[in-house]
């Protein structure tokens, strides 16, 4: 299972990793536009020195035809390494430039996944990862679980992995670990809020007035020794 971050916000991404076993960081253009008029290589190539060589980046490339995706690719690949992953949106155009890409030994993030057929596809031209879009999907009435329990097959046959994206809340992203997706992306808001929790709080307090009720005010456990 691998947790990334869906965020270009470069103080987000330092702090939740920090605090949580983050794999690596998916970004696309609305992302990024949430970090204002930054230059995008300056914004992206701040966020791979930060996560480092260990964890995944991946880069949404923008043309909508075949042989200029595969340009970007190469530029991107070029700029910040051939171990990021080319996120590239599955239509019929976008098919062609996996296979294209999959074969020269670029790493492919197949994306804008609402449909079984899409994630299929784009597994057998040789993605990676399949980012499937759960929270548009329930907007439309899609299942997401279903498409990602149906994948399951397909990935384990093609070697490529299911990514749950477009993430609401935590509920969404724990059902996409439970219909079998191997890793999910999701902005660290979600995850901030839905681990703040007063009965946690309450617990921790409780043990801490225990202990300070027998070892003394303000204490922990080194001043036993
Ligand atoms: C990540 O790979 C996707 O681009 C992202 O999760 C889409 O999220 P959204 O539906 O919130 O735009």
């Amino acid at each position: 299972m691998e947790l990334l971050l869906d965020t270009g916000n470069v103080a987000k991404i330092r702090n939740a990793m920090e605090y949580y076993p983050v794999s690596g960081v998916t970004t696309n253009p609305t992302i990024l536009r949430k970090e204002g008029d930054v230059p995008f290589w300056d914004l992206i190539g701040e966020i791979k020195e930060l996560i480092g060589p260990q964890r995944s980046l991946h880069v949404q490339t923008i043309s909508s035809d075949a042989d200029g995706i595969i340009r970007e690719a190469g530029i991107i690949a070029e700029r910040l390494g051939m171990d990021t992953y080319i996120k590239i949106p599955v239509d019929r155009e976008g098919l062609k430039a996996i296979k294209e890409l999959a074969s020269e030994g670029f790493r492919i993030t197949a994306t804008a996944i609402y449909t079984e057929l899409q994630g299929v596809l784009a597994a057998m031209a040789g993605a990676s990862y399949l980012a499937v879009y759960y929270n548009r999907m329930e907007n439309t009435s899609i299942d997401a679980d279903d498409v990602i329990k149906n994948l399951r097959t397909c990935t384990n046959e093609c070697g490529a992995k299911i990514l749950g994206a477009s993430y609401r809340n935590v509920s969404q992203v724990l059902s996409s670990f439970h219909s079998g997706a191997h890793a999910v992306t999701v902005n660290p808001d979600i995850i901030d809020k839905a681990l703040y929790s007063p009965l946690v709080s309450g617990a921790v307090e409780n043990f801490r007035d225990d202990w300070y009720s027998v070892h003394g005010e303000d204490s922990s456990l080194l001043d036993t020794l």
